[in-house]
């Protein structure tokens, strides 16, 4: 807009004039300033019939129209609500994680299972792990780049994201001076030890040696690892293992750690270990009741004394509506049905010891496996299970159910903390194998 002749020669007067012609539109004084504020305040506190008043005035003005709004008001009611409520009950996809968080919001999808709870071992002097959550956000921050460094790319049926960084963690952060591992399929969890510890022996043992895996595509073969595998294979309970250990210079067993992927009943090897003198133990896939191929801590301690722990098979129960609920959302939880065998036996898989990938199971009676629970209590040290990375609306997993599982690293609603790591580079597949991984310490009754 050009200036006038007037303010052309004087612009600093016309921009006064503007600058004081708004000020007084809309703030006549600094007295009414304050008035206006004030004004604000006793707005709130004005009585509920001065609205009233005014509504009933208003719509006496406005005659026979007012009916007709209300009518509108309430046919969009009607549809949003339709709209809203046909996502929830009809809509919702099994294991899609939006629908999930919308059906139970973040508090349902980390709960502890209502009334369920998550059973545990229960450590004889009450010991626990000297690491805390602080530690594992920190450790993840070093692990995400070490992982993207892996040989073997889909480790499908071996380890995930999850349990890589848990044995990792575990194992850099005790920093035993040998590591043994018995299941070790292509490699990939030799490799991970391998990145905890560069310098320290392995020894490995499994019943196809990795090197054959090579042939077929990626593995990874370690070069200060002895392998009792192949035709060498001798299973961990079958090892010498005074000799072993006095060939890699080992006095002080505690300085050892053992893991475990071979998928054979936990107590058998807990013996087995305990018998060797082993202290420091790391199970892969502690299968929670009613699932997995073989007898688990988890399963073990499943006992009704442990908050979470202990079931019913009565089909009218909490238990009953929960679980049928819950099974709707994630793959691997167990109704009811499942759950129980003949003699409604909950407990292991159906009232089974599993054992050797289900190769074998027998029926055990319910004292027997009470005993267990009491058993591994009496020699246990530390138990800590390994909680998820990350909650399922970040990671998108679809497999466990959250509510079985300790809260995750990085919580459900911390989606800046979660990039931050590096973790929305992984595709999501390697955040579907979480089995709560369990560490333990043992020692002799
Ligand atoms: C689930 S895989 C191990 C996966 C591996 N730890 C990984 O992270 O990729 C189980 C392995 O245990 C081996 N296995 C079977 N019976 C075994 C036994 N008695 N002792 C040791 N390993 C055994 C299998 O041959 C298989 O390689």
């Amino acid at each position: 807009m050009p200036l006038s002749p007037s303010t052309q020669k004087n612009p600093t007067k016309m921009l006064e004039r503007v600058l004081s012609s708004r000020r007084s539109a809309s703030h006549p004084d600094a007295e009414n300033d304050d008035v206006a504020a004030d004004d604000s305040k006793t707005k709130k506190h004005l009585p509920i019939s001065f609205f009233t008043t005014r509504i009933t005035n208003y719509l006496t003005r406005s005659g026979p129209v007012w009916p007709c709004f209300l009518l509108l008001a309430l046919v969009l009611l009607l549809i949003f609500s339709l709209i809203f409520n046909s996502r929830r009950f009809v809509c919702v996809s099994p294991y899609d994680p939006v629908s999930r968080t919308g059906f139970f919001g973040f508090d349902g999808l980390e709960s502890d299972f209502g009334s369920l709870g998550v059973p545990w071992c229960r450590p004889k002097h009450g010991k626990t792990v000297d690491w805390t959550s602080k530690d594992l956000i920190k450790a993840l921050e070093v692990f995400v780049p070490i992982y993207e460094t892996r040989p073997i790319i889909n480790n499908m049926y071996g380890m995930g994201f999850d349990h890589s960084f848990g044995l990792w963690f575990i194992t850099q952060w005790l920093k035993p001076d040998l590591m043994i591992e018995s299941g070790a399929f292509k490699g990939h969890s030799t490799w991970v030890l391998r990145q905890a510890m560069p310098d320290k022996p392995i020894v490995s043992l499994s019943p196809r040696h990795p090197e054959k895996y090579l042939k077929k595509g990626p593995a990874y073969v370690d070069g200060n690892c002895t392998y009792f595998a192949g035709k060498d294979f001798v299973d961990f309970g079958s090892v010498d293992w005074a000799k072993v250990m006095k060939k890699h210079g080992i006095t002080d067993l505690s300085r050892v750690i053992i893991f475990f992927d071979d998928h054979q009943n936990e107590l058998k090897r807990i013996k087995q270990a305990l018998k060797a003198g082993f202290r420091h133990l790391i199970f892969e896939d502690n299968y929670d009741t009613g699932t997995g191929d073989h007898y688990s801590l988890r399963q073990i301690c499943d006992q009704s004394y442990i908050r979470g722990g202990g079931h019913s098979c009565f089909k009218d129960s909490d238990e009953a509506r929960i679980r049928s609920k819950r099974k709707h959302f994630w793959e691997k939880a167990v109704d009811i049905e499942e759950l129980c065998g003949p003699g409604e036996a909950w407990w292991g898989v159906r009232g089974y010891v599993r054992d050797n990938f289900n190769h074998s199971h027998k029926l055990i009676p319910y004292a027997e496996h009470f005993q267990n629970s009491r058993f591994v209590e009496s020699i246990l040290d530390v138990y800590w299970e390994l909680p998820p990375v990350a909650g399922p609306s970040l990671t998108h997993q679809t497999r466990y159910d959250p509510a079985r599982a300790p809260p995750p690293i990085v919580e459900d609603g911390r989606y800046g903390l979660f990039q931050r790591l590096g973790l929305t580079r992984f595709e999501t597949s390697v955040f579907n194998g979480y089995t709560q991984m369990v560490y333990i310490q043992i020692s002799k009754q």
